[in-house]
């Protein structure tokens, strides 16, 4: 729906209270047919917006969707930089893209951008992200470490440890990892993450990490052709989740980790991803630019990157690939 005619519908909402506002009224309102109104009210329904129906008397609003607000996120944070500056907006292409802006603008590690929606969300491999509105956490973290750049994929496996140790403290529900970074439950996406790279050959300027989380939307949500490979938190939890709390708790657990991660290396955080790790001892296939790879996946470097048994017996290391189990 154009952003314009949008407005336009919820301003008449929102003037009119708890009066049912009739089709034919919204139809030329906006200017557009009856069919046109009722094609936007399923939108709305889409976005978390709750619309009662009434014959002969029309639609009213009953329920508006929860959104973030910083403050809220702010409120009961237990980081001490991360999440100490955010960006919140509405709608944005990606917030990867106001990330990359405000790290070149000097922006200081932990600054973080939320959106409710992004019309253009990237994944990996030049995918594209879904990203409804009010629905999910869409969200870009600014880090600056001091690490020599090649070493910056393994703050991916860092991140996907915080993600899976905070949507376990949230719902109980124990998610999987997918090398390197999808993170599923019962074998569906439930987040992915983007990390992607400023710097020079010896030194990184910043490290923009993208984090899609898939937590209030309901099957309808979904196009038919993500149905059989993501799901949400609402959807495997049967529960509704506050999207800031979640957010807290996983900048929280980030700082945690990427702390013990600058002081200690990339150990302590291998036996912790390894702990959540589903291929791991399965046979898989990677899926590389250069070709298909099968085999038996034996683990991770102490690098983060992938070994993989052909049936040949030799031992591949995997630094970039999607993974078919
Ligand atoms: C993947 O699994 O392919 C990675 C998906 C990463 C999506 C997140 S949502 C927030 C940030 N902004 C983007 O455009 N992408 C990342």
């Amino acid at each position: 729906m154009q952003s314009e005619l949008r407005k336009r519908l919820l301003d008449a909402f929102t003037n009119s209270g708890e009066d049912f506002l009739s089709g034919q009224y919204l139809a030329e309102l906006i200017g557009c047919s009856r069919t046109a109104v009722w094609k936007h009210i399923e939108e709305l329904r889409k976005e978390g917006f709750e619309l009662e129906a009434v014959r002969r008397k029309g639609y009213r609003i009953v329920k508006v969707p929860e959104k973030i607000t910083a403050n809220e996120v702010r409120l009961g944070l237990m980081t001490k930089r991360l999440g100490q500056n955010i960006h919140y907006e509405e709608s944005v292409d990606s917030t990867q893209k106001i990330a990359l802006q405000l790290s070149l603008d000097g922006a200081p590690e932990g600054t973080v951008v939320i959106a409710e929606e992004q019309t253009r969300g990237r994944g990996r491999m030049a995918r594209a992200w879904f990203s409804p509105k009010y629905t999910g956490v869409w969200m870009s973290v600014i880090l600056r470490p001091n690490l020599l750049p090649q070493k910056a994929p393994q703050l991916t496996l860092v991140t996907a440890v915080a993600v899976v140790q905070a949507i376990e403290e949230l719902t109980s529900i124990k998610p999987e990892i997918k090398w390197p970074n999808d993170i599923l439950i019962n074998g569906k996406k439930i987040t992915g993450i983007l990390t992607e790279l400023q710097a020079e050959s010896d030194r990184i300027n910043s490290v923009i990490i993208g984090i899609g989380m898939n937590v209030n939307q309901e099957l309808e949500a979904y196009p038919e052709e993500l149905l059989t490979i993501a799901t949400s938190l609402r959807i495997e939890s049967g529960n509704r989740l506050n999207r800031a709390e979640l957010i807290r708790l996983v900048l929280a657990k980030l700082e945690h980790l990427y702390d013990l991660y600058l002081q200690e290396g990339f150990q302590p955080i291998k036996l912790l991803w390894e702990s959540y790790a589903v291929s791991i001892g399965k046979m898989i296939t990677a899926r590389m630019v250069q070709g298909d790879l099968y085999g038996k996946a034996l683990g991770i470097t102490g690098d983060g990157v992938l070994m993989l048994e052909d049936e040949a017996g030799k031992v591949h290391f995997v630094y970039s690939a999607d993974i078919e189990l």
